[in-house]
C-alpha cells in the first residue's frame, strides 16, 4: 500500500486520534506565535483614593502597596503613570466625616478633593484620562450609594443628585463620568444633563452589572464606610446568582446611552464579561475589585503563590474574557513589568 493510499484509507475517527494539540506548544517562538490574547498598558484604569490635605499617603491596611493620597501626591502619581503610558485614572474619595451627611450633599462642591484633583490632574498631565465616580457612598453618613428615607434606597431623588454631580465632575474637567451607584434610569438622566449642559463629548461608562459582593470590603476601609454602613447593597447592586438580570441592566445602560460597560467585581464574573461583550459589542471593562487584589497579595506575602505571576494571569484573563481594559490596582506594578 503506497503512503498515499493509507492516508485516503484512515476514517475520520482514526485521523482526529492522532491529532496532535501539543505540537505548537512545544517551543516558546511556537506559543508566541499563536497566542490569542495579549496584556498591553494599553488595557490599564489606575483607581486611585484621594483624601484632602497635603503631602499626605496613607497605606490602606488590607491593600499593601496601595495609598490614600493627597491631590499634590495624586499628580505625581498621574504624571508617573502617563509617564508609564497608562491611558486612564479612576478616582475615589475619602471624604472627612465631618462632611458627610444623609443625601451625600459634599458630592456637589465644586471644591470637593475629586474635583480638585481632577482639575489639578488635568491641568498638570492633560494627556492622561480622569474617570470620575458618581455614587454617594463615599459622601452620604449611612455609607449607601443612594439617598436614604425611613429605610429605603429612594431612586429618583438620588438620580437626580448624580446627574447634577456628574454635571459638576465634568466642569472640572472629567473626561468619563462612571456612575457606580445602580439605581434606575441614572444613565440617561446623566446623558441628558451632561448634554444639557454642554458637555456632549463627556462619555459615560457604567458600572452597568455591579454585584452585591464580599470582595469590596478593603475598598470600604480604603473610603471610610466600612465602619458606617447599615445593612447592605442588595436592594439595589445585583443578586452574584444572576447572569440574565446582568444582561437586562446593561441593556438599559446601552438603550439609555452607555458608551462604555463595566462589570464588577471582575475574576468571578468573567461569564457576565462575555455575555455582555457578545450582547452588545461595546467597548467592555471590568473591574478587579480591592479584595481580588487583598487575595493575591496575601497569598503572595505568605508565600502560597507567586503574586507577579497570578497577577499577570488574572488580567490577561480578563482579555481573554473579552475585556477591552481593566480597573486594577495594579496597573503601575504592571506598566512597570511590561516596560521591561
Ligand atoms: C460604591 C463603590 C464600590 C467600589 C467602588 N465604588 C463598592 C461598595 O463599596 O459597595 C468597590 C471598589 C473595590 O472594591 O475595589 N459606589
Amino acid at each position: 500500500m503506497n503512503r498515499h493510499a493509507k492516508i485516503m484509507s484512515r476514517t475520520v475517527d482514526e485521523i482526529v486520534e492522532s491529532r496532535r494539540l501539543r505540537r505548537m506548544r512545544k517551543a516558546d517562538w511556537s506559543r508566541r506565535l499563536v497566542r490569542e490574547n495579549a496584556l498591553t498598558v494599553d488595557d490599564l484604569i489606575w483607581p486611585i483614593f484621594l483624601i484632602e490635605g497635603d503631602n499626605v499617603r496613607e497605606e490602606i491596611a488590607a491593600m499593601p502597596g496601595v495609598f490614600r493620597l493627597t491631590v499634590d501626591l495624586a499628580v505625581k502619581e498621574a504624571e508617573r503613570a502617563a509617564k508609564l503610558g497608562i491611558p486612564a485614572l479612576a478616582t475615589f474619595p475619602n471624604i472627612p466625616l465631618a462632611k458627610r451627611d444623609q443625601t451625600g450633599s459634599a458630592i456637589l462642591d465644586p471644591d470637593n478633593v475629586v474635583n480638585r484633583a481632577t482639575r489639578a490632574i488635568k491641568h498638570a498631565v492633560p494627556e492622561i484620562g480622569v474617570i470620575t465616580d458618581v455614587a454617594l457612598d463615599p459622601f452620604t453618613a449611612h455609607g449607601h450609594d443612594g439617598i436614604l428615607r425611613d429605610g429605603v434606597i429612594v431612586n429618583d431623588e438620588t438620580v437626580e443628585q448624580l446627574a447634577k454631580a456628574a454635571i459638576g465632575q465634568a466642569e472640572a474637567g472629567a473626561d468619563i463620568i462612571a456612575p457606580s451607584d445602580m439605581m434606575d434610569g441614572r444613565i440617561g438622566a446623566i446623558r441628558d444633563a451632561l448634554d444639557g449642559a454642554g458637555f456632549a463629548d463627556v462619555a459615560i461608562m457604567s458600572y452597568a452589572t455591579k454585584f452585591a459582593s464580599a470582595f469590596y470590603g478593603p475598598y470600604r476601609e480604603a473610603v471610610g464606610t466600612a465602619g458606617l454602613l447599615k445593612g447592605d447593597k442588595k436592594t439595589y447592586y445585583l443578586d452574584p446568582a444572576n447572569a440574565d438580570e446582568a444582561v437586562r441592566e446593561a441593556e438599559q445602560d446601552v438603550a439609555e446611552g452607555a458608551d462604555m460597560l463595566m462589570v464588577k467585581p471582575g475574576l468571578p464574573y468573567l461569564d457576565i464579561v462575555r455575555r455582555l461583550k457578545d450582547e452588545f459589542a461595546l467597548p467592555t471593562f471590568a473591574y478587579q475589585v480591592s479584595g481580588e487584589y487583598a487575595m493575591i497579595e496575601a497569598a503572595a506575602a505568605n508565600g502560597w503563590l507567586d503574586g507577579e505571576r497570578a497577577m499577570m494571569e488574572s488580567l490577561l484573563a480578563f482579555k481573554r474574557a473579552g475585556c477591552d481594559g481593566i480597573l486594577t490596582y495594579f496597573a503601575p506594578r504592571v506598566a512597570e513589568m511590561l516596560k521591561g
